[in-house]
């Protein structure tokens, strides 16, 4: 049995070099996190992308012990009984209830919105002849998409951001345990007004949508209509803004990779797959519990831990992508692990890529001149042990 890491493992600045050596010594590994609680870190292809999808690691939190289960209830109460975090025969009700609304043709059919909202974007930052990527670009592209699928008012922006951070960062300390409850409240509050609006008068938007599923069809409960409308707002953006800043700051410090892409835009989708893989946006969000003992590569996991399967480092691990470190555009059998695998593969896989794809195309073509604002090393990621890893700011000049 590998030694148990400290739960500061979990906070490194460098999440890939830490992995890389920790994977060198096995691929599984008991760590400390959250604090006291059994937990195990999986860092390889071969094990990762199976634990995704084994039926032995659920989802739901009824499969972790006391007192960790209150715990986790009191820091997610809005979102219990999402579906991300459901298992069947609850998740597959859940999702069937909004899947129609993602599939890749309706998709599609958003493209001439989404350039619009690129190109409006790129208009007002011109004549600054610089910008922060991520608060003029990045950050409002997906949520004015996201708040226009939904139906809820794309003004309210300022708050979703707050509230959407609080939610995927982890609680340590009192005071950040204190503002996510505060967030918990507030979301809860924010979307039963929205939802007794629509109630009243019902749009075409999924707020409408799912709160006919609710009292018509009586498909889902209370909870579970506020949760599913949390997670669309939540993973509707946060990771798809730094998908766009993290591949535009993996772009920039590689200029013959940029050059590549401007020279070569067919490129633009293997270049958005490779993004994905070379520094996705999802960290650690792709936790499961263990319903029963069982071992993967030879290390023990007794029932109730907590299995954490990093996809930053399994999407870098070597033996399935040769040089993992280095950004390829044309990496050919590129078979990322960026948006999960199996039952809870992501449900707006379609709309991320079509989001990247516009953003990185619109950006190139509009900006030719674009380049980074500040020196490399100056670039700050956001707090370590996020579910997500992104980017602070993303100056840029052009
Ligand atoms: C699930 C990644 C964008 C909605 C997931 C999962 C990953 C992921 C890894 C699976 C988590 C797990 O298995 O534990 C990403 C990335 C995105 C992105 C990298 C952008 C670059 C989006 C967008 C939406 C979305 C735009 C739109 C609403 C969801 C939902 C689930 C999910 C609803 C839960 C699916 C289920 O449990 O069946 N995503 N996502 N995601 N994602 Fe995304």
């Amino acid at each position: 049995m590998p030694e148990k890491l400290p739960f500061e493992f979990i906070l490194s600045p460098d999440p890939h070099a830490a992995c890389a050596a920790l994977r060198g010594k096995g691929p599984v590994h008991p760590v400390d996190f959250p604090p006291g609680m059994g937990a195990f870190l999986v860092l390889d292809y071969e094990h990762g992308r199976p634990a995704l999808n084994d039926p032995r690691l659920a989802k739901s939190v009824s499969w972790v012990p006391e007192p960790f289960r209150a715990r986790f209830h009191a820091d997610n109460r809005i979102l219990a009984g999402n579906m991300l975090d459901s298992d069947p025969p609850d998740h597959t009700r859940l999702r069937r209830l909004v899947s129609k609304a993602f599939t890749p043709r309706r998709i599609e059919a958003l493209r001439p919105r989404v350039q619009k909202i690129a190109d409006d974007l790129v208009d007002a930052m011109l004549p600054r002849g610089g910008a922060d990527l991520l608060d003029d670009f990045a950050f409002p592209l997906p949520i004015t998409v996201i708040c226009e699928l939904l139906g809820v008012p794309v003004e309210d922006q300022d708050a979703f951001r707050d509230w959407s951070g609080t939610l995927v960062g982890p609680a340590l300390n009192e005071e950040q345990a204190r503002h996510r409850g505060e967030v918990n409240l507030a979301v809860g509050d924010y979307f039963t007004a929205i939802i007794a609006e629509r109630r009243a008068a019902p749009r075409d938007d999924l707020v409408s949508a799912l709160v006919l599923a609710r009292d018509d069809d009586e498909l889902l409960d209370d909870q579970e209509l506020l949760a599913g409308l949390t997670l669309l707002l939540i993973a509707g953006h946060e990771t798809t803004v730094n998908l766009i800043g993290n591949g535009m700051l993996a772009l920039l410090t590689a200029p013959e990779q940029l050059k590549l892409l401007r020279e070569r835009p067919e490129l633009l989708p293997s270049a958005v797959e490779e993004f994905l893989r070379h520094d996705g946006p999802v960290e650690r969000a792709t936790f499961r519990f263990a319903t029963e003992d069982l071992e993967l590569a030879g290390v023990h996991i007794p029932k109730g831990s907590v299995v954490h399967i990093l996809l930053g480092a399994v999407n870098r691990d070597p033996e399935v992508f040769p040089c993992p470190d280095v950004l390829d555009i044309t990496r050919a059998d590129n078979r990322h692990v960026a948006f999960g695998h199996g039952i809870h593969f992501c449900l707006g896989a379609p709309l991320a890529r079509l989001e990247a794809s516009i953003a990185f195309g619109t950006l190139l073509e509009r900006l030719p001149g674009i380049e980074l604002d500040c020196d490399p090393a100056e670039i700050r990621w956001n707090l370590s042990g996020s579910l997500i890893r992104g980017l602070r700011t993303l100056p840029v000049r052009f």
